[in-house]
């Protein structure tokens, strides 16, 4: 009886479930620490932006610990009042201690049990540390990174920090870091690759600003990245964990930001991924500065949440 349901229901449902959702950095516009209500009001209207059909409901995180106060970062109370799936993430960039992110994630799991384990769709150690020691990463100031054999020891450690919790243990555990890392044709990624269940890849074509980076080149340069990743992934699931275009901001190379080039790509390389059946958390909902310098890549401006084009695929 039961299989019939579940098969009935299969049936329904497209072939593959995959989390469809956005970024969610730790501050707001204004600067100030997300808190619980915060992030309530964002994966709520994330789930009911217009043209979406409501498929927006996971967040990914870059950090387990909440912002001054220490403890699990608020925005699991706010996944679980919410029903929004989560994909966890661990900060190991200049972090002496990834223990306290560790132990913020176990806490969590021991106060709220399966209402928060149910919604954690992965752990990501780290997000774009290989990068941050790359020519181009320390070129561009981006602060401390990690090493690949670094990142590796830290997915261990986390390995067996969760292991001893039933829920959590059998959870995809992988790394989150720019599609140039991966696609090194040295395969200098290759004791992350080994060390994860899932290949977080951010790329941003309109950052490529060494090539013909147009807005009438993005979907190839995109698709090229994600080949270029998936060629030395082996074999491991590539989750498409931060991509967009910024709707302002400066000129990089051949690309430019407008509301315009920031639609053209959701409606190319966005609705494409989005009916793949990968995993995707678009970059991003609602920026996490006011700063004018810094490219604008979310799709709202502002709290009403209205989206800046045409969201719908
Ligand atoms: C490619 O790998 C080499 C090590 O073999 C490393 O020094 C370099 O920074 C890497 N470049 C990128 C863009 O990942
Ligand atoms: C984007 O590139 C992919 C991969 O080559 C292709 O399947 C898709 O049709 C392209 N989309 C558009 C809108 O050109």
């Amino acid at each position: 009886m039961r299989t019939s349901v579940l098969a009935g229901l299969a049936a329904a449902l497209p072939s593959t479930f995959a989390y469809h959702g956005f970024n969610y950095g730790a501050t707001n516009l204004d600067g100030s620490v997300r808190v619980q209500s915060d992030y309530e009001a964002q994966f709520n209207a994330a789930k009911s932006l217009a043209g979406t059909n409501g498929q927006f409901t996971s967040a990914r995180l870059y950090t387990s610990v909440q912002g001054t106060t220490g403890g699990p970062n608020s925005a699991f109370a706010a996944a679980v009042n919410t029903q929004t799936s989560l994909l966890l993430g661990i900060w190991i960039s200049g972090n002496p201690n990834i223990q306290t992110e560790i132990d913020a994630i176990l806490s969590a799991a021991s106060s709220q049990g399966s209402a928060f384990t149910d919604l954690v769709a992965g752990i990501s150690v780290g997000s774009e540390d290989a990068y941050r020691v790359t020519d181009l990463g320390i070129a561009s100031g981006a602060g401390p990174g990690v090493d690949p054999q670094g990142i590796a020891n830290y997915i261990s450690q986390v390995r067996s920090g969760l292991s001893g919790n039933s829920a959590l243990a059998g959870k995809p555990i992988g790394h989150v870091d720019t599609y140039n890392t991966y696609a090194n044709s040295s395969n200098w990624m290759a004791p992350v690759v080994e060390a994860s269940d899932f290949i977080g890849m951010n790329a941003f074509p309109y950052f490529e600003s060494t090539k013909a980076n147009g807005i009438e080149n993005a979907n190839s340069t995109y698709y090229a990245d994600l080949a270029a990743t998936e060629a030395n992934a082996q074999g491991k699931p590539i989750w498409v964990t931060e991509t967009g275009w910024p709707s302002s901001g400066p000129v990089s190379g051949a690309a430019t930001a407008s509301v315009a080039n920031a639609e053209e790509y959701y409606a190319q390389v966005g609705c494409s991924l989005l009916s793949s059946g990968r995993n995707v958390w678009w970059y991003t909902l609602q920026d996490s500065t006011a700063d004018a310098s810094v490219p604008s890549f979310g799709v709202v401006s502002d709290l009403s949440f209205t989206p800046k084009y045409d969201l719908s695929c």
